[in-house]
């Protein structure tokens, strides 16, 4: 069955209307709160190059949570299977920053992708790297074949300035035992981590790599094969948090969201697509976005299920 990829964007962006003011920007960012309401971008990279885009594409935006999808994945290449001693995978049906499950389960994080579980993984990445910034910025910008990616400092700086609830967590964590390294500098990295910007086709590209197997574009492996299924496999479960199954029942695809209002998905074997939307749903997961993503799979009819 051929799918008409540039009639089903174009009635996708007659639909959707970025002025709906549904959704709040983050507030609990300061730099974050900034961010004009009515922007949105989109991007659908196939596997085959061809490529179809909506609005800001190419305007960079704060990744945020999505950005913990390729720290995972750096930790899973430099570490191998120690984050799974230190990290679960089952979703927690609890909002990203949730402390609740954290006590009851003596430190160890639901999963890589809430701020616990992502507070853990770059602990990891601390002790295991010689630069730890340097070598995640080096991945980022090798997945997405893009050197111009970078942190953004201010935001950074911002989030470090009033994280009260991740601070609380990684003293916890390290109360458990489950932060090696010191507190301050694993917190230092994961704002700077949140902090990286992107554009929805940068990420559209990024992306590629989970829905090509482990490997970009031209062919050239990244992650094995297992390391991009479990990757998928955890996006699906636990990438949009105490929504994952809403999610996985109105899109169908593995992806992940941020608070900085953008969601990249894989369809995998076909394509990859971000978009972004910084209105933001109570579970914190952008509102346009999700529709956007729904009615590229209702109108396509494919997805993972
Ligand atoms: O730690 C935080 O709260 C943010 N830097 C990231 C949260 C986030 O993006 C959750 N995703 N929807």
């Amino acid at each position: 069955m051929t799918i008409d990829y540039p009639k089903i964007i174009q009635d996708l962006g007659a639909e959707i209307d970025p002025q709906r003011n549904e959704g709040q920007v983050a507030q609990y960012i300061p730099e974050l709160a900034k961010v004009d309401p009515s922007k949105y971008g989109l991007a659908l990279q196939c596997l085959g190059g061809d490529q179809y885009t909506l609005g800001a594409a190419e305007e960079k935006f704060s990744t945020q949570s999505i950005a913990k999808v390729f720290s995972l994945a750096l930790a899973m290449l430099h570490g191998g299977n120690a984050i799974w001693e230190r990290v679960d995978v089952e979703p927690s049906g609890t909002s990203f920053n949730s402390l609740v499950l954290l006590e009851y389960e003596e430190g160890i994080p639901r999963n890589p992708f809430i701020n616990s579980g992502a507070l853990v993984v770059a602990d990891l990445l601390v002790e295991l790297l010689d630069n730890p910034k340097g070598t995640l910025l080096s991945w980022i910008r090798q997945m997405a074949d893009d050197q111009a990616i970078d942190f953004n400092y201010a935001v950074a700086a911002s989030e470090e300035s009033c994280g009260h609830r991740n601070r609380a967590m990684a003293h916890m964590l390290k109360g458990f035992g489950n932060i090696h390294g010191q507190v301050d500098e694993v917190l230092n990295f994961y704002y700077h981590l949140c902090s990286v910007e992107m554009s929805c086709k940068q990420l559209a590209q990024a992306f590629t790599v989970f829905a090509n197997d482990g490997c970009q574009a031209t062919g050239q492996r990244l992650l094995s094969s297992q390391q991009s299924h479990r990757i998928n496999a955890l996006m699906q479960t636990c990438g949009f948090y105490d929504e994952a199954g809403e999610f996985a029942f109105r899109v169908g695809l593995p992806g992940k969201s941020g608070v900085g209002g953008g969601i990249a998905a894989v369809y995998p074997g076909h394509y990859s697509i971000a978009v972004w939307s910084p209105q933001l749903n109570p579970q914190g997961n952008s509102v346009l976005g999700m529709e956007s993503l729904e009615s590229l799979t209702s109108k396509t009819g494919m997805g993972v299920f």
